[in-house]
Order: C-alpha cells, then sequence, then structure tokens
C-alpha cells in the first residue's frame, strides 16, 4: 500500500496536526507500508511571502517531523519543490479540470473570506495537491477531515484524466481520516489552526504550554458547580492525552462539583508536556545540525523524484506531450 500526505510549512506545528496527521504517518509507517511524506512549500507560497520566514518554516517543519519519529530509513521524506515534476502534471491536470470544479472548493473561499488575496494559485491549490497525489500512485492519503474535499477532487481529476487518454493512466487514492480526531478544537473551541491563531504549539517550553493551556475558553460555571465534560473545551483536548481510566476519573470530578477548569487546564499542560517531552528534546538537538536535516530532504527527494518521473513518462505519453531531452 503506497501512503501519501503533506503538511504546509505555514507556520509551528500544533496539536491539531498531531493528532488530525502526524500520528496517523506514525502508525502507517510502523505498520510498513510504503510511505512518502512531504513539505507543501510550494503550497504555502500561496499564503507567505516573505522568503525569509518560508525558507525557515520548510526546515522547522522538516526537524519537527523527524523529532516526532519520522523516520527517513522508513519511509520518503522530502520538500515538495525537490520534484517539479509535480507542477507539471499539475498544468497537465489544470487542463482537463473544470473551472467549476475549483468555484466549489471551499477551503478556497474560507481563505478569501479571511483576507488572502485570491490569486491564481490559491484557486488551483488542490489541482497542485492531486498532482501531489497521484504522481506517486498514492493509494491512501491520511489528513484531517477538512481536507476530505481535496481527496474527492483529487478522485474526480483522476478519473477525468483517465478518460480522457483512454486509460488508467492514474491510480485513485482513498483518503484516510480518524473520525474521534478529526476535528481538534484550539483554546477558543473553533478548529485548532495557525490561522485562527488558537493553537497550542508542540515545540515550546513546559511553561509557554502552561499558559496556553490557561488561556484556553470555558464558561463561567463556578468552581463548586457540577460541570458537563462534554461541553467543555479542556475536557475535549484532555481526551486526547489521558488514558481512558484518567478520563473517566475527570469527568466524574467534573459531574460531582468541585472541581474547577483550573485543575482540568494544570493537568492538561502536564500531560501535553510529558507527551512531547522526548520530541522536544529531539527538537532542539536538530536545531543544532541543519545539514543533516538538509541531507535527510536530499536523499528524500531524490528517491520522491525517481517515482514522480517514471508516473510522468507514462503521463506524458498518454497526452502526447513529446520531449526530447
Ligand atoms: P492549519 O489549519 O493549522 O493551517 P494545516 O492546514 O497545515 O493546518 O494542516 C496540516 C494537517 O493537519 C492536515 O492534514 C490537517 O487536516 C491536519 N489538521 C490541522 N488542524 C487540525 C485540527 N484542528 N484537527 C485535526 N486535524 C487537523
Ligand atoms: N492541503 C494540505 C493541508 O493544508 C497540504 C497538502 C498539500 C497535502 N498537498 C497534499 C495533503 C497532498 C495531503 C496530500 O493540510
Amino acid at each position: 500500500m503506497r501512503i501519501l500526505s503533506g503538511v504546509q510549512p505555514s507556520g509551528k506545528l500544533h496539536i491539531g496536526n498531531y493528532f488530525g496527521a502526524l500520528r496517523q504517518y506514525l502508525r502507517l509507517q510502523e505498520q510498513g507500508h510504503e510511505c512518502y511524506y512531504f513539505i507543501a512549500n510550494y503550497h504555502a507560497l500561496t499564503s507567505v511571502q516573505d522568503k525569509a520566514v518560508l525558507a525557515e518554516m520548510t526546515l522547522d517543519v522538516a526537524r519537527s517531523y523527524l523529532a516526532l519519529g519520522i523516520d527517513p530509513d522508513r519511509c520518503v521524506f522530502f520538500a515538495q519543490s525537490d520534484v517539479p515534476q509535480v507542477t507539471e502534471l499539475c498544468w497537465i491536470l489544470n487542463c482537463v479540470c473544470p473551472v467549476s470544479l475549483m468555484e466549489k472548493a471551499t477551503s478556497y473561499k474560507d481563505k478569501i473570506a479571511k483576507g488572502l488575496t485570491a490569486s491564481m494559485g490559491l484557486f488551483d491549490y488542490p489541482v497542485l495537491q492531486a498532482a501531489d497525489i497521484v504522481i506517486y500512485d498514492s493509494n491512501l492519503v491520511p489528513v484531517g477531515a477538512d481536507q476530505k474535499q481535496h481527496i474527492e477532487i483529487t478522485r474526480d481529476l483522476a478519473v477525468k484524466l483517465n478518460q480522457a487518454v483512454g486509460s488508467e493512466v492514474l491510480v485513485l487514492p482513498e483518503p484516510y481520516i480518524v473520525p474521534e480526531v478529526a476535528v481538534v478544537p484550539g483554546i477558543d473551541g473553533q478548529k485548532m489552526s495557525k490561522s485562527y491563531n488558537n493553537t497550542i504549539e508542540i515545540f515550546q517550553t513546559p511553561k509557554a504550554t502552561q499558559k496556553r493551556c490557561a488561556q484556553i475558553v470555558t464558561d463561567s460555571t463556578p468552581l463548586e458547580a457540577p460541570k458537563n465534560p462534554e461541553q467543555c473545551n479542556v475536557f475535549a483536548l484532555l481526551k486526547l492525552f489521558a488514558t481512558p481510566e484518567e478520563q473517566q476519573e475527570i469527568a466524574d470530578k467534573y459531574r460531582a462539583g468541585g472541581y474547577g477548569y483550573g485543575h482540568a487546564k494544570k493537568r492538561l499542560a502536564e500531560l501535553v508536556n510529558e507527551t512531547f517531552d522526548a520530541a522536544r528534546q529531539r527538537y532542539e538537538q536538530l536545531l543544532q545540525d541543519e545539514s543533516y536535516v538538509r541531507d535527510v530532504l536530499r536523499e528524500g527527494g531524490k528517491k520522491a523524484r525517481a517515482t514522480a518521473e517514471a508516473t510522468m513518462q507514462r503521463v506524458r505519453e498518454a497526452v502526447g506531450i513529446v520531449t526530447t531531452y
């Protein structure tokens, strides 16, 4: 089974990224599948204009992934821009993509609503993502629920190209979404997202984690009063970290009263800090060793390019593009 997924280097990694995406990447890697994981820096160019920021964030996501357990000996880990064939395939897919399909894409509408400029890059974002996926003959794409529509668009485009050329030149992928972590809430209760400024970052000091957890929005039920754990942002986050026994214990305390949101926030911060302690230490080491991080990406890029080029030879021939180099 060929697995593929990507993450944009558009901000610091947060616990929504971890539970919604990265943990699945790690599991699939452990299960011995052929995994391709990459940093979507061309996609990030649709929203990040500062060259120093984009370059640094690309390396930072690489460090973060490696620190959290992505193993370059067991998967192909690379930067999107090290595979220029992907933009070539994007163009070919553009030529079978109805404009109306892009107009229906919710992420474009959301981003415009948030004030991003309506560039052609932003409009074409799902087609580039489709190219990312099909160029590696991917079978399964682990993502959060917000990406489901992009996988559907990918399938639509793969079908359109296959129909246009009259053969199964592209493989159709399936999304892989774990329902219980499909949407991790942020400190304000909306979906946790870099762009909403409501994240709990993975790589920060234990103190900063405590501070952030203390900022989680709750209602004003007094300390003594019974509380409903199922309607609390802190409890929703605790559920991701605590064992089932501890979840039960804390839920009982909520319902009994005398247990304040402050207690729950403190426990959450402890659990976050414990969970990421080892990864934070590895991250600090990787910060000192940029050449290792670059070497990993270079090697991954080589493997990814070889796979992508094989697909492109098939695609060019199928659509009648003559190359003479
Ligand atoms: P952000 O919304 O912070 O910009 P990205 O869009 O870069 O995050 O998402 C990277 C990956 O993490 C995607 O697979 C996405 O579905 C997943 N993800 C991001 N935020 C969440 C969340 N709050 N809950 C679940 N998964 C998430
Ligand atoms: N759009 C994805 C996100 O914002 C990132 C991404 C780019 C991606 N290309 C991909 C995810 C291919 C899965 C497969 O999270």
